[in-house]
């Protein structure tokens, strides 16, 4: 039983937040009066307790006054409202704290729906969580198409669910189909998109958003109020808005989502079930059982690791990558060497965020490969809408080729990405110098050269840096910048912005065998082939790591990546780190059968004329003389039989200071890898089974498989001290 009511407990809460009053202000303008958000010394408008203690006070002002109409607007450059400060839901400790915390929001937006006057939002750049579950609470929407604007609800990828009326108010507005598109995924929407689907009421020019603001709120003033409710329009949308046309549309909505998430991400789940119960009920027991399943999802470990990524992004946002204070080059252009698969992409993606690029190889057959593969990266944006025609034109007019170095004087940046042969690179690289600039920086994406060595004879060492782009290029979120041991550290920051203005998220790294993902990424594939040959089959492997959350099997990632680079890389790392990076005798053997994965169409799979994996070779066991698999290992066993040894030589790589912190090991797993998000990392999960049961397993493996599982002095180090990777 509720001792208090919820607005009650919202009083005695709010007694103990300290307001920011500067964070709303009112402006008025005759009978309309301007309210502006602008959080002081911030980039963006948070929703914090203090600002919406704030927001009551002013709602309460707005509830006295005399003006006839408000319009809500910000103050920030492409910021309209970030949502719920994340450091505040990070801090929730209990259930029941994080429901009272939502109840807070609910009830100042209760406020705000419910005042007399019509409440206008004029909506510029990202208005997302808690933002969006704002506007939904105001009468009228008016966003711009500028493409900061982006609206919707995010919650989700947080592993909480919309908890300030989201899960209420939006499918209200926008008909169910629609708003569980935008709650499930946790999407955010261009303004177009948002007036089409009728969150917004109009979509106008930046430049006359407030002058249309103006217009509507005194038009508003004449009709009143207003509480905006879905209309199906057309046939489909018709048929869905009725109790059954419901049931079919949650059906699916479940069918996809489990598909995507396999299980493993409860909040969408939630998020479902809430609409699922309370469409249709009164918003008061609607806002009930959504702030109380916020409580139960806010508390969850999957919420914790995902908040956690949250701001360690944020974190690689902030910093420069370097502890020096110095500052990067300014780069404005860049060369690339080599328009095979990886110069290519690079190419596409400078050109994409508006570098222009010299992209230089032997011959010009190489280079209209390499434009070509630039091209239809941005065709496919184009087909899926992301890009205009005449967008993508201009784009691709910003990738020049060449066969010599003419240009090459006004290069900011020159990457290189020819064969992967330390003699050839020494030699280019060498040449490429002294057609630069003499404070050019050069960068090499070899995926297993020494950067150290690479650069041993350059002119300026200092100021060169590996900076190792993954396959594909466009899709991949990390980029590990490399140090030399010359490296200078106004090199390795301007890689390391550079890598920022390209959209992907860096981590630096100490240069070393296989630096940190490849170094980590090889055990793991190089054990699921031993596992392979002892008697488990292709799909049980790769199921069982599907279902732990990798985002691909291990043995259709060998085929992916090639079985026979595979190979060379693992005999790089065995070279490099003994006789824990042993490769599998098997993996060689499968080269020897001309296996080399996807790129010829055969490998632990069959491919179609298109590359589509169409199922599991079943020859592969035969040809191998491998006999019917017997699937010995049960599941857990697999999984740990195959990712343990990824813990224990990241053990080794925090101990070598390969990369500076346990959180940049799970950056890079989670970017580089697609180690599944919900277990917060490599090193997180680690940490979840605790080192002592880790060492444990390894020490029976050992005796079972071979001393590649030998478990390293800083793991045993951690087991024997009961220490964890985070924290004690
Ligand atoms: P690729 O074989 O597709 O392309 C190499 C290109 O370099 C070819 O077009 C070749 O004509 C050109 N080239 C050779 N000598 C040259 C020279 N002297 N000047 C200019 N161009 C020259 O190779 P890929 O896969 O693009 O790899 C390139 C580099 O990127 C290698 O160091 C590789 O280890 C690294 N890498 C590859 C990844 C992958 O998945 N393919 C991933 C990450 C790094």
């Amino acid at each position: 039983m509720e001792l208090l009511s919820s607005k009650e407990r919202v009083d005695t809460a709010l007694k103990k937040v300290k307001v920011i009053p500067d964070s709303i202000r009112l402006k008025p303008e005759g009978e309309i009066v301007w309210v502006e958000l602008d959080l002081p010394g911030e980039k963006a408008n948070k929703f914090s307790s203090g600002v919406l203690l704030r927001l009551r006070q002013i709602i309460a002002e707005l509830g006295k006054s005399t003006y006839k109409a408000a319009i809500f607007v910000s103050r920030k450059n492409n910021i309209f409202i970030a949502g719920a400060d994340i450091e505040e839901i990070k801090g929730l400790k209990t259930a029941q704290e994080a429901e009272d915390a939502c109840n807070i929001g609910q009830t100042i937006y209760n406020e705000l729906e419910n005042l007399q006057i019509p409440i206008i939002a004029a909506i510029h750049g990202a208005c997302v969580g808690g933002g969006c579950e704002f506007v939904l609470a105001c009468d009228y929407r008016i966003c711009t198409n500028d493409p900061s604007t982006k609206i919707g609800l995010p919650e989700v990828n947080l592993g909480v669910i919309p908890g300030f009326g989201g899960t209420q108010r939006l499918p209200r507005v926008i008909g169910l189909q629609n708003s569980l598109d935008i709650i499930l995924a946790g999407k955010t929407v261009p303004g177009a998109k948002a007036l089409k689907s009728g969150l917004v009421d109009q979509c106008v020019p930046k430049e006359i958003l407030e002058e249309i603001a103006r217009k509507v709120a005194k038009e508003a003033i004449e009709k009143g109020k207003r509480q905006k409710r879905f209309k199906p329009q057309g046939f489909m949308n018709v048929l869905l808005e009725n109790p059954l046309g419901n049931q079919v549309v949650f059906h699916q909505a479940r069918k996809a989502l489990l598909a995507q998430t396999k299980g493993n991400y409860p909040a969408p789940e939630k998020a479902l079930e809430v609409v699922k119960k309370t469409y249709g009920m009164k918003l008061e027991k609607g806002l009930k059982i959504e702030r109380q399943a916020f409580g139960e999802m806010a508390i969850t470990d999957v919420s914790k690791n995902l908040i956690n990524l949250f701001f360690m992004t944020e974190m690689v946002k902030k910093s420069t990558g370097v502890s020096g204070n110095v500052t990067p080059h300014k780069v404005e252009a860049v060369a690339v060497l080599g328009a095979g698969t990886m110069g290519g992409g690079i190419a596409q993606l400078a050109a994409e965020k508006e570098i222009s690029v010299r992209l230089k190889d032997v011959n010009f057959e190489a280079i209209g490969k390499g434009l070509r593969a630039a091209q239809d990266i941005f065709s496919k944006a184009l087909k899926r809408k992301k890009i205009n025609s005449y967008e993508m034109k201009r784009k691709m007019a910003l990738i020049s080729g060449s066969t010599d170095y003419s240009g090459f004087k006004s290069e900011d940046v020159v990457i290189e990405a020819i064969v992967e042969d330390i003699n050839v690179k020494r030699k280019v690289l060498a040449e490429t110098a002294s057609h630069c600039k003499e404070d050019v920086i050069l960068a090499s994406n070899t995926s297993s050269l020494s950067i150290t060595e690479i650069g041993r004879d350059l002119p300026k060492p200092e100021n060169f840096v590996g900076m190792h782009f993954f396959n594909p290029v466009h899709r991949m979120p990390l980029i590990e910048v490399i140090r030399g041991e010359k490296t200078n550290d106004e090199a390795a920051a301007t890689i390391y912005a550079l890598s920022k203005k390209l959209g992907k998220t860096p981590i630096v790294v100490k240069d070393g065998p296989g630096f940190l993902v490849n170094r980590l990424l090889m055990p793991y594939l190089n054990e699921s082939v031993f596992i392979l040959a002892d008697g488990n089959s292709i799909e049980y492997i790769d199921k069982s790591l599907l279902k732990f959350g990798m985002p691909m099997g291990p043995l259709l990632l060998i085929d992916e990546i090639g079985i026979d680079v595979a190979v060379k890389v693992a005999k790089i790392l065995g070279a490099g780190l003994g006789s824990r990076a042993e490769p599998s005798p098997l993996m060689s053997k499968v080269v020897d059968t001309k296996r080399f994965g996807k790129k010829n169409k055969k490998g632990f799979y069959k491919y179609d004329a298109n590359g589509r994996s169409t199922g599991v070779d079943s020859t592969v066991y035969a040809e191998l003389g491998l006999g019917s698999p017997k699937n010995n290992l049960n599941e857990e066993q697999l999984v740990h039989r195959a990712l343990f040894p990824m813990i224990n030589e990241a053990a080794l790589c925090v101990e070598e200071k390969i990369v500076e912190s346990p959180e940049m090991v799970d950056l890079g797993m989670i970017m580089g890898t697609g180690f599944p998000p919900f277990r917060g990392g490599l090193l997180r999960w680690a940490d979840s089974l605790g080192a002592q049961k880790i060492v444990d397993e390894l020490e029976i493996m050992v005796g079972k498989y071979g001393l590649r599982f030998k478990p390293s002095a800083p793991l045993r180090n951690r087991a024997k001290n009961n220490l964890k990777f985070y924290g004690k």
